[in-house]
């Protein structure tokens, strides 16, 4: 993503389905979400701090789904990406305390999850989609 679309909304694109139905719905409502709670930040709503505990609690769920399903199908890099999720569910932890506090600043975290989103969705998840292919090829 570059630096120019940062400040526009994330467009889904049908690019980012894995072809796991409750996966792929959780992604396109995490995306909803964070836009909302972006078009919120922009017009200068007070709401960041409940959008944040509620962003919080919606990758939470998001990424225990995922895991559960890593483990079903014997996903091999189960732990590193167990491993990216808890730090991405720590950094948003510790941004709600930043914030809370007055060390940063809504519109700052709010680029900074957009990069992570986009990131993890298109480079780490998107391996479940290879590993899907991989295991139909040796099955066909
Ligand atoms: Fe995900
Ligand atoms: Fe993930």
């Amino acid at each position: 993503m570059r630096p120019s679309e940062i400040s526009l909304p994330i467009q889904w694109s049908d690019d980012w389905n894995l072809g796991i139905e409750e996966i792929d719905k959780q992604h396109r409502s995490l995306i909803e979400h964070f836009n909302d709670m972006k078009r919120r930040q922009q017009s200068g709503a007070d709401s960041f701090n409940g959008d944040l505990l509620f962003m919080q609690n919606y990758i939470k769920t998001h990424f225990q789904t995922e895991e559960r399903y890593m483990k079903e199908i014997g996903f091999p890099e189960l732990e590193s990406h167990v491993n990216e999720h808890n730090f991405l569910r720590d950094r948003v932890s510790e941004m709600a305390i930043r914030y809370s506090r007055g060390l940063d600043s809504s519109e700052k975290m709010i680029e900074t999850i957009q990069r992570w989103i986009v990131n993890h969705i298109l480079h780490s998840d998107m391996k479940l989609k290879d590993q899907l292919t991989n295991n139909e090829s040796i099955a066909g």
